[in-house]
């Protein structure tokens, strides 16, 4: 069955140290040595039940006394019926086979790397534990392994010893002082290149950091740790925050089922968000890079320093450390285009999820297979949830609470309610409204009504807010969220606040507005003409926004409004409207709309680039036709959203024409390669210009894309090109893609984008193009990165093929989902997961998505990570 959030308890035992001895080899050998003791809020005299995944127990003994293995394990448990009770040493010695070890879970194999993915429950899975987060130990681990094989050692903590062990082979203890749970245990062996340098903390500790990827990727890690040197002061800088032990190592592997993992001095990393130079990333690669590693590091403290009481508590970790993260770039960057971005994955990934049968509470009450509950709900609307929170008491009271839970709860395993308790007494406030945000699934909507009294000169805002039911949920509370506001006149002016009585202190002075309930009315003094509203500035509040602006408002926002981020907004609900509109005409055989006055204003956003190019170029970016699909909700042809949006595109292409070649060339530079934020900008804007120039069918438009791609000097504005060139159906296309290939078939990640521009072409030949790069050497169902590349990017990216009236993109997905269950459970859940919005589609896609999800459920020996999730699908 289930695993309850209500039904926590204590456990009965505790573990105060483990002493791991690891014999690296074809069959390794783990013996582990737990000193436990009752736990005074457990039962007295209980059973202690050791939790294992599928092991192979060799021996156990209690206290010098061994025990009967046929009598107390099971590859799944170790039970001792009757402990004694007082502190006792139970030795466990296991063995594993590493390179069989797919599922990438536990100790397993990385081209040749030893490595270790421990979170969530993977730590059974190299011996027997109490495996859960409120466990904390502190751990000692040797390490023996061949020195040819492993020259390098690495795990938790500080090296403490190192020496020869017999022929040919070496080995190393380290020790980590800081009580942890067993989730945040790693180990490394391997033959490996490294980086190394030197932070030194406020208070004067020398930590020394190292960087280790496979040999011959050296030259690519130095991105990666100027980036955890700015991380590393940031959180000094901005939350006091240091770091507490003298070594500090990455490891990148290219076997890694999600992105990185935060384990105690020894990240591991997906080698995606470590590698870079200009000819193998982009400039996404590096500012991904810049704030997958920050994340990482700040889980030190949010995640490792305070970690989770259970697993229903993750996003106490991983919601903070995404705030945190994003705060952070935008430090690094430009605050308005790193807040876009953040909204746009928000909408792209989480608001589907909020929206569909997987819908789940940021904390989630129950689960099946917790690993299924690493998702944008937990991380990004956790993250929303944290930056609410801080809109709502302020700069002051947030940092003043973070303070607290960092002294209340450092070396703790703790809930959101500790975590809420802080900021609640900090802010002087009750929270309990407050905390229905991590219990409540589904997207607010937030309807706004704005009515001008020209006699009284007052405008008056109407907020109300109503969240649909989810699954399982049917009446929902309204939650406590802050809108930040701001009136535009005519003129397009900001027009000053007067404030009214009933506006708190910080209301008036930041213009941020709190919801408390259901509904409030707001009134503006001393307007004497109809202003504008810009509502939700800088998407103050995680909801969807319904309000009645007319072209003409939307047109003078995307002009004059001083907040960014609604700039963009005006510009992308505008471009929506039309394309929703399009989108139904064609399904009704009628022609689709375009509009002048939205293709100039645009133009002149790109042409007006001078600030910040970064933004223009968001500007340029319609919205996706997931975005689209998400925006119509129920009866949704992807053919039909896929035409509408290629009309608008293609239409702004021509009649912008020679205008976005003018801003292409003005932007054109010759100066090496910067990954810097405002050379990203210029490149970001370029390649935005070109994309859509070429679709408006222009003759010299792949012209001009295959002299970008002959001529770059950086994977970014190659990727750019090829990208263009990709969408125009010509045999150069085909010439560019193999040459591409050629030239870098040798490097992993880059193929991987080149089996992602394929994956997402919309033709109709697509599936059978993905078919056939499935049986090519360089794609491996049993490496992640490959799978995401090229089938995640079929099915997340390309509605058009992934959605095609036949079923078959289904069939093909949801069989490659069983394929890969064998092989990485983890894996297939997430491939499948893109079947998440299949209720919202029209009734035959519908009723082909339902089949395929069908096959899936009525196939033999599911893993109970893609049972969970096709179940929740269908039901
Ligand atoms: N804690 C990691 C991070 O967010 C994610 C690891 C999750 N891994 C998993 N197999 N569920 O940084
Ligand atoms: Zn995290």
């Amino acid at each position: 069955g289930p695993t309850r959030l209500a039904d926590y308890r204590p456990t009965d035992y505790l573990i105060d140290t483990v002493e791991l001895d690891v014999r690296l080899d074809e069959t390794t050998r783990v013996v582990s040595r737990l000193r436990l003791r009752p736990n005074p809020l457990g039962r007295a005299g209980a059973p202690l039940a050791l939790d294992g995944g599928d092991l192979k127990p060799l021996r156990a003994v209690l206290d010098n006394q061994p025990l009967d293995l046929a009598e107390v394990a099971t590859p799944e448990r170790l039970t001792i019926a009757e402990p004694p009770r007082r502190a006792f040493t139970l030795e466990i010695e296991t063995e594993l086979d590493p390179a069989a070890n797919t599922r990438l879970e536990g100790l397993y194999r990385s081209n040749n790397t030893w490595c270790t993915q421990c979170e969530a429950e993977g730590f059974r899975r190299i011996t027997y534990y109490l495996d859960r987060p409120d466990v904390m130990a502190v751990f000692t681990t040797r390490i023996e392994a061949s020195k040819e094989e492993a020259p390098i050692l690495l795990s938790n903590g500080n090296r403490v010893e190192a020496g020869e062990a017999g022929p040919g082979r070496h080995y190393a203890i380290w020790r980590d002082p800081h009580p942890k749970p067993c989730y945040l245990f790693a180990l490394i062996g391997g033959d490996l290149d490294s980086i190394h340098d030197e932070f030194t903390t406020a208070s004067g500790r020398k930590v020394d950091l190292g960087i280790y990827v496979e040999k011959g990727k050296k030259h690519r890690a130095y991105y990666a740790m100027q980036s955890l040197i700015h991380a590393m002061r940031w959180d000094e800088f901005v939350y006091g925050r240091e770091y507490d032990l003298d070594v500090f190592n990455i490891v990148a592997v290219s076997d890694f089922t999600m992105g990185a993992m935060e384990n105690k001095g020894l990240n591991i990393f997906n080698d995606k968000y470590i590698l870079a130079v200009a000819e193998t990333a982009t400039d996404a690669d590096y500012a991904r890079i810049e704030s997958v590693v920050a994340h990482e590091y700040f889980h030190n403290w949010t995640g490792n320093r305070i970690t989770c009481r259970d697993w229903f508590q993750l996003c106490l970790k991983e919601g903070l450390t995404v705030y945190r993260d994003q705060e952070f770039s935008g430090d690094q960057r430009s605050r308005a285009v790193q807040r876009i971005s953040d909204v746009r994955a928000l909408r792209a990934a989480q608001f589907p999820e909020d929206a569909g049968p997987l819908a789940h509470n940021v904390r989630p009450d129950t689960y099946r297979e917790i690993n299924n509950f690493y998702t944008a709900t937990v991380y990004e609307k956790g993250a929303e949830i944290v930056r609410m929170l801080r809109a709502l008491i302020g700069h002051d009271a947030y940092h003043a609470g973070m303070a607290l839970y960092f002294e209340r709860f450092d070396g703790k395993a703790a809930t959101i309610e500790d975590f809420l308790s802080c900021f609640a007494e900090a802010a002087k406030r009750d929270l309990a409204s407050f905390a229905q945000w991590y219990a409540q699934a589904g997207t607010p909507r937030l309807h706004v009504k704005g009515v001008h009294d020209a006699k009284a000169q007052t405008y008056t805002l109407t907020l109300r807010q109503e969240t649909p039911p989810t699954p399982g949920q049917t009446t929902k509370k309204p939650l406590p969220m802050p809108i930040r506001i701001g009136l535009i006149g005519r003129d397009g002016a900001e027009i000053p606040m007067v404030q009214d009585e009933p506006w708190s202190a910080r209301e008036a002075k930041f213009g941020v507005f709190e919801l408390p309930g259901a509904e409030r009315a707001i009134v503006f003094k001393n307007v004497p003409t109809p202003p504008v509203a810009s509502v939700n500035r800088r998407f103050s509040a995680a909801v969807i926004l319904e309000m009645d602006l007319s072209e003409d408002d939307l047109l003078l926002m995307m002009a004059h409004d001083s907040d960014p981020f609604n700039k963009w907004q005006a510009a992308q609900s505008l471009a929506t409207r039309l394309m929703i509109r399009s989108t139904a005409a064609i399904r009704a055989g009628e022609m689709p709309e375009f509009s002048e006055k939205f293709a100039e204003a645009l133009g002149r956003a790109l042409e007006g680039y001078e600030g910040d190019p970064a933004f223009a170029a968001q500007m340029a970016a319609l919205p996706s036709e997931n975005d689209l699909a998400r925006d119509i909700g129920c009866d949704v042809d992807p053919e039909a959203i896929f035409l509408a949006r290629k009309a608008l595109r293609d239409g702004i292409g021509r009649r912008l024409g020679q205008r976005l070649v003018t801003v292409y060339d003005k932007l054109h530079s010759d100066a090496a390669y910067s990954p810097d934020a405002a050379s990203a900008g210029r490149r970001a804007l370029r390649s935005a210009c070109l994309d859509l120039y070429a679709a408006g069918n222009h003759a010299d438009g792949a012209d001009i894309a295959l002299t970008q791609f002959q001529r770059a000097t950086n994977m970014t504005d190659k990727m750019g090109a090829l990208t263009v060139l990709s969408r125009l159906p010509t045999p150069t296309r085909e010439k560019a893609l193999d040459f591409f290939f050629r030239a870098h078939c040798q490097e992993p990640l880059i193929t991987d984008k080149w089996f992602s521009l394929q994956a997402t072409i919309p033709e109709p030949d697509t599936l059978a193009r993905v078919k056939r790069l499935t049986k090519i050497h360089a794609f491996n169902i049993a490496t992640p990165n490959r799978v995401y590349a090229l089938i995640g990017a079929f099915a997340n990216g390309n509605p058009l093929c992934f959605n095609a009236a036949s079923g078959e993109g289904y069939r093909f997905v949801a069989d490659l989902a069983l394929e890969i269950d064998r092989v990485n459970p983890q894996v297939a859940a997430r491939v499948l997961s893109a079947f998440r919005s299949w209720r919202n589609l029209e009734v035959e896609r519908r009723a082909q998505a339902e089949q395929a999800l069908k096959n899936v459920s009525d196939a033999p020996k599911l893993s109970p990570d893609l049972r969970d999730i096709v179940q929740r699908a269908l039901a």
